[in-house]
């Protein structure tokens, strides 16, 4: 992506370090975040400093690639043990976090070299599944779609172009006059913040929807398409995605709207036989009462916005059943949300 006329990635690898765009601090502040250690990295992705499926799956195969690199320098080995261990209690929902961790786990078998040389194919196949999924799904998008998309599923969340993001640019890029609904999703409100940000980067026409809005706007009509990304696909077509994607696809079911998941081979989960074997995050209440913003000065501020002492639930996903689904947008094609169509995407 361009940034200020500069070609970035979300995450990447100088020497030993891991680099990452700060997305805790955007989108009032454009800052690239260092982790010298697979510690630091590990720290990265449990505070967000990097999220969403990809971009913490690239974040956690470079943590793992990084272990490898300490032990070698420091003759520990026990290490890297417990440096999986740790990489993965970073975050439970994300597939991509899992198959980045053994993919590098295994490599680092053979050399710290080989670790990560394996965690840079994972990041730079990450980019290119994002490419193609925007391919594949430009061709759903018709001229003058209105498009409703929920989280941030951008390059942000990925290492370059993201999921249901891609299509979107490749559908503007192509002059089709599209119209984006960025929804809020709240609590840590990664539409408003992040996909908002990424579609105004991008010169790509949007609002930001209050996340209550959706079904009025639905009923109105004013919605042609939803396009969602995915943390985690079970085994049956079931997909965990952020808090309020199921709240979105019984709603586009109600209207007769498509539903559409976009996301990589690598967040399916052939050990989940359906969505009831998802691990689901449950975050810090913190988020749900207060929130961060700017003054009108731009200083930074965090403030409590719920009645002071009664306590918050704050789960960071749920889980769409298949049946909901019109399609799944990988880098492969589009499929169906069953387990026949899945078996036969995960052989290939
Ligand atoms: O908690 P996050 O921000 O890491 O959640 C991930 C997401 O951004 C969404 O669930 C997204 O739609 C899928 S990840 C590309």
């Amino acid at each position: 992506m361009l940034i200020n006329d500069k070609s970035y990635q979300t995450v990447w690898m100088e020497g030993n370090t891991v680099m990452m765009i700060n997305q805790n601090l955007l989108p009032f502040e454009f800052s690239i975040h260092a982790c010298k250690t697979h510690w630091d990295t590990c720290m990265a992705i449990t505070d967000m400093t990097i999220r969403g499926a990809g971009a913490i799956g690239a974040a956690a195969g470079f943590a793992m690639a990084q272990a490898y690199l300490e032990a070698a320098e420091t003759g520990n080995e026990a290490l890297v043990e417990e440096a999986r261990h740790d990489i993965a209690a970073t975050r439970p929902t994300a597939r991509n976090l899992f198959y980045a961790i053994e993919q590098v786990y295994e490599a680092g078998k053979v050399s710290s070299v080989n670790a990560k040389t394996e965690a840079q194919r994972i990041a730079l196949n990450d980019m290119e599944d994002s490419r193609k999924i925007g391919q594949f799904g430009n061709a759903l998008i018709k001229k003058n779609a209105r498009i409703l998309t929920h989280c941030n599923a951008g390059w942000l969340a990925f290492v370059d172009y993201g999921t249901a993001l891609s299509p979107i640019y490749m559908a503007h890029q192509t002059g089709k006059n599209i119209f984006v609904y960025a929804g809020e999703t709240r609590p840590r409100g990664q539409g408003a913040r992040l996909t908002a940000w990424e579609l105004h980067n991008e010169g790509v026409p949007h609002v930001i929807v209050p996340d209550s809005a959706v079904a009025s706007l639905m009923a109105q009509r004013k919605i042609d398409l939803v396009i969602v990304g995915a943390d985690r696909i079970a085994a049956n077509g079931d997909v965990a995605n952020k808090i309020g994607t199921l709240d979105r696809a019984v709603l586009a079911q109600h209207f007769g709207i498509p539903f559409y998941v976009a996301a990589p081979t690598t967040t399916f989960d052939k050990h989940c036989r359906s969505g009831k074997d998802i691990p689901i995050e449950e975050r810090s209440a913190d988020e749900v009462l207060y929130q961060d913003g700017i003054d009108s000065n731009g200083n930074r501020l965090r403030v409590l916005v719920c009645s002071p002492g009664s306590p918050a639930i704050n789960p960071a996903f749920d889980v769409t059943p298949a049946k909901l689904i019109t399609g799944i947008l990988t880098e492969k094609g589009l499929i169906e949300a069953n387990r026949k169509a899945i078996t036969s995407l995960l052989k290939d």
